[in-house]
């Protein structure tokens, strides 16, 4: 009896096994020569260069650091809790590049996360989000890819331990992390919120940032989508109806933040959330980032919680100008008031584009400070929130004593939630995140 159990477990186990292999195992595609770049219409190309431009290839395959790179060449690097990780030339190079990939072997690569040759790729490259583009997109995508320049170039060999290189070590995260498909529209909702869907869990993959991350770092789905992520250091807020800010996310506040970089009443998009703005979608069809807005706002159900924002709104304006009255005898607000006070105060009945209202923007209702501290340390350029307007950098200005004191003075005085905890500490683990200025003694 228990052999015939103990039978039955390894075959199972045997079968399993083979049925492992088969799916681990991607036959080559073989190379073609070289594309014409003269078999694509105009009209496919920038078709493509839109697809291009709401999935940010650019941002990921171009190198930043050391100079910066050409354009799609690759090498950009992204630290990730399990070493660094370099991005592939993409650019239509036969050598080093992706020159002689066919459309089949480039659509594979983006739908299930397998390179030419058939190795599994790593999912830093957000195929789990990429496979729900439709075939069409990435037909026109390709004729944009192969129509760019070719260059040269190799990129560093990712420096993560070997373990988890080998293709069956990815083959066992993709088979309980990944599930590859298109988008289906879902038949509830009218087109734009699907157009919006499709944007937003595929090419735009809002989610890679914005949805928190597991051990094995894949988005906790489903579950806690939207529910806020971390990226270069950064919090990545909730875009669900656990966003804190006071005043909702509505349509058009999306919208405006999505497409100018600065929304009115919540203020600037600064990190990692710039370019996802200015650089990408400020350059595609407004009826797109319009669906994109329409899609969150409806997830968010905010047009059911708007009732409380004009008073939030009357509040914070109140609050703004609450430490200018007369001289405060609180060190913490004449601290505050001396190094931020004179740019950001407001006066009813909303604050001033371009001069953020504190009390109602998210670095103050996060659950850690982090974003807060690293605006002060870094500042934000002309580039980032509203374009032509820049906050200087504290770094060398401010200790991570004084840092804390205004986090918690802000904290204390301009929301309605619990102190934060460790703020010293919490101050100097920013610090080492950021780059001193130039010219810094530190
Ligand atoms: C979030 C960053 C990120 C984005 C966005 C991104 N990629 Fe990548 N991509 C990567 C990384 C990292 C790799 C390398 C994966 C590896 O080494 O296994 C990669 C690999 C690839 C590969 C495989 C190349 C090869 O030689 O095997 C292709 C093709 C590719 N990306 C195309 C694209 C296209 C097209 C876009 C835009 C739709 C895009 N990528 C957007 C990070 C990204
Ligand atoms: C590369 C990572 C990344 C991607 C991709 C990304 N975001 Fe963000 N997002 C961030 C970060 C970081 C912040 C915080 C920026 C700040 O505080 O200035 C942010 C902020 C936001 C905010 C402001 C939230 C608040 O309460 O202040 C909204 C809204 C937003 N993102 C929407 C989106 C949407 C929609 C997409 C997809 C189209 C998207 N993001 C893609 C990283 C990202
Ligand atoms: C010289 C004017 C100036 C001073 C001084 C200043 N800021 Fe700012 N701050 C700005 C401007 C302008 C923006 C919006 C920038 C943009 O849109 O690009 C901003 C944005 C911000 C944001 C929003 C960041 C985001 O990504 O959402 C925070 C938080 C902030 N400042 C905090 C502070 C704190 C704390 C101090 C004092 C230590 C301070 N600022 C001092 C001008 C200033």
């Amino acid at each position: 009896m228990i052999k015939r159990i103990l039978t039955g477990v390894a075959g199972v186990g045997i079968v399993a096994g083979m049925g492992f292999l088969w799916y681990a195992w991607w036959p080559a595609i073989p190379k073609i020569a070289p594309v014409q770049p003269g078999q694509f219409s105009a009209e496919k190309i920038e078709r493509g260069r839109i697809v291009a431009a709401e999935s940010y290839c650019v941002e990921c395959h171009t190198r930043q650091d050391n100079g910066g790179g050409p354009t799609l060449a690759g090498d950009y690097k992204m630290e990730t809790p399990f070493g660094d990780i370099f991005s592939s030339n993409i650019t239509p190079d036969p050598e080093t590049g992706i020159g002689n990939w066919s459309e089949p072997a480039f659509r594979r690569a983006l739908q299930y996360g397998v390179s030419r040759d058939g190795s599994h790729l790593l999912p830093a490259f957000v195929y789990d989000h990429f496979t729900k583009m439709s075939d069409e997109d990435i037909s026109d995508l390709y004729a944009w890819i192969m129509t760019r320049p070719a260059v040269h170039m190799t990129r560093r060999p990712n420096g993560f331990p070997l373990s988890i290189s080998p293709r069956i070590t990815l083959a066992s995260w993709k088979l309980m992390f990944f599930t590859p498909g298109r988008y289906k529209p879902d038949p509830n909702h009218n087109a734009e919120w699907n157009r919006g869907a499709y944007l937003a869990e595929g090419a735009a993959h809002c989610g890679a940032c914005h949805t928190p991350r597991n051990l094995a770092g894949a988005e906790k789905l489903p579950g806690q989508e939207y529910d806020g992520g971390v990226v270069d250091g950064w919090i990545a807020p909730p875009l669900n109806q656990n966003n804190p800010t006071p005043v909702v996310w509505t349509e058009d506040e999306l919208y405006q933040y999505l497409r100018n970089g600065v929304a009115p009443l919540h203020g600037p998009a600064g990190g990692p959330m710039s370019p996802v703005a200015h650089d990408f979608l400020a350059t595609v069809p407004e009826s797109d980032v319009h669906a994109i807005a329409y899609y969150f706002a409806d997830k968010a159900h905010a047009a059911e919680r708007v009732s409380g924002d004009k008073a939030a709104l009357e509040h914070a304006m109140a609050d703004s100008k609450k430490d200018l009255v007369g001289f405060s005898t609180d060190p913490d607000a004449r601290l505050y008031q001396g190094a931020c006070g004179a740019c950001h105060y407001n006066a009813a009945p909303a604050p001033v584009l371009g001069r953020p209202e504190l009390a109602l923007n998210n670095a103050l209702w996060l659950k850690e400070p982090t974003n807060l501290y690293l605006v002060m340390l870094r500042g934000l350029t002309a580039k980032e929130g509203q374009s032509g307007v820049a906050m200087p950098s504290f770094y060398n200005a401010l200790s991570d004593k004084d840092m804390a004191r205004i986090a918690a003075y802000l904290r204390r005085t301009r929301t309605t939630l619990p102190p934060w905890t460790d703020l010293e500490k919490k101050a100097a683990d920013a610090r080492k995140l950021v780059e001193p200025p130039v010219n810094s003694s530190h």
